[in-house]
């Protein structure tokens, strides 16, 4: 299982302190759990320096197409790795919407993470209005080929991917347990003979009460927690939740 928090434009220096404070104070290891953080780049030193030594991870939110030269505002996949970071989240729906990154531009992103030795955490998902037109799949497996058609089988595979849905995040409604999991599968099927072992975690207003039965059902391999993940107490108990599934 898999657990990992993003933390979007979200905190400061002193909530981030408070949280690492509480955390690792109170987490004591976990069994058969891995566990990462994605701070806002600007906390991720103080994420990697608190947390080196422990299993924890920590990660970026994103990552520029190039890797260096005159692209003000942009930070690369090998500035990331320079800060110690282990994973970054791609193609976050909220990346693809609001700053119009298309498919093409979360694989080239999707690569650059791969060849910097990072683990990507490639997030797909469809809108309610592609839901509601039954084109979820469509949708899903026009994300995931773009990424496969760019780096292989074998670099996709390697990889985790996030699947969350549009209609699901920051609502306070998570897809049930069934919905999630049927999606899961359909992945793991368009993923290729490779996945099935690559982790396919769930996001969308997950939290602690809703995740053991998300964590129960059979391709679902943990899960990434946007706003409870703010909460340490709220977060650890998702991840214990992980640990019993
Ligand atoms: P949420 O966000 O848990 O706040 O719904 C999840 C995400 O967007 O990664």
């Amino acid at each position: 299982m898999l657990i990992v928090g993003n933390w979007k434009m979200n905190g400061s220096i002193a909530m981030a302190s408070d949280f690492l404070g509480w955390f690792t104070g109170h987490w004591h290891g976990s069994r058969g759990v891995d566990i990462g953080l994605c701070p806002p780049l600007v906390y991720i030193s103080q994420f990697e320096q608190t947390l080196r030594g422990s299993t924890i991870k920590v990660g970026g939110q994103n990552i520029a197409t190039e890797l260096e030269g005159p692209f003000t505002g942009e930070v690369s996949s090998r500035m990331l790795k320079d800060l110690g970071c282990q994973m970054v989240l791609i193609g976050h729906s909220e990346r693809r919407v609001n700053f119009r990154e298309n498919n093409d531009i979360v694989a080239e992103k999707y690569r650059r993470a791969y060849a910097a030795d990072l683990t990507p955490i490639l997030c797909v998902g469809e809108t309610s209005d592609h839901r509601n037109a039954g084109s979820t799949l469509d949708v899903i497996s026009e994300q995931i080929y773009a990424v496969k058609n760019l780096v292989g089988e074998h670099a996709l595979c390697a990889g985790v991917i996030a699947y969350e849905p549009v209609w699901a995040i920051g609502s306070g409604v998570a897809a049930s347990p069934k919905q999630a999991q049927e999606v899961h599968l359909s992945i793991r099927d368009l993923l290729g003979p490779r996945g099935k072992h690559t982790q396919i975690i769930y996001g969308g207003s997950l939290n602690r009460d809703n995740a053991k039965a998300l964590f129960t059902e059979q391709d679902i391999d943990g899960g990434l927690v946007g706003g409870a993940s703010l909460h340490a107490e709220h977060f650890l108990e998702i991840i214990r939740q992980a640990e019993f599934a």
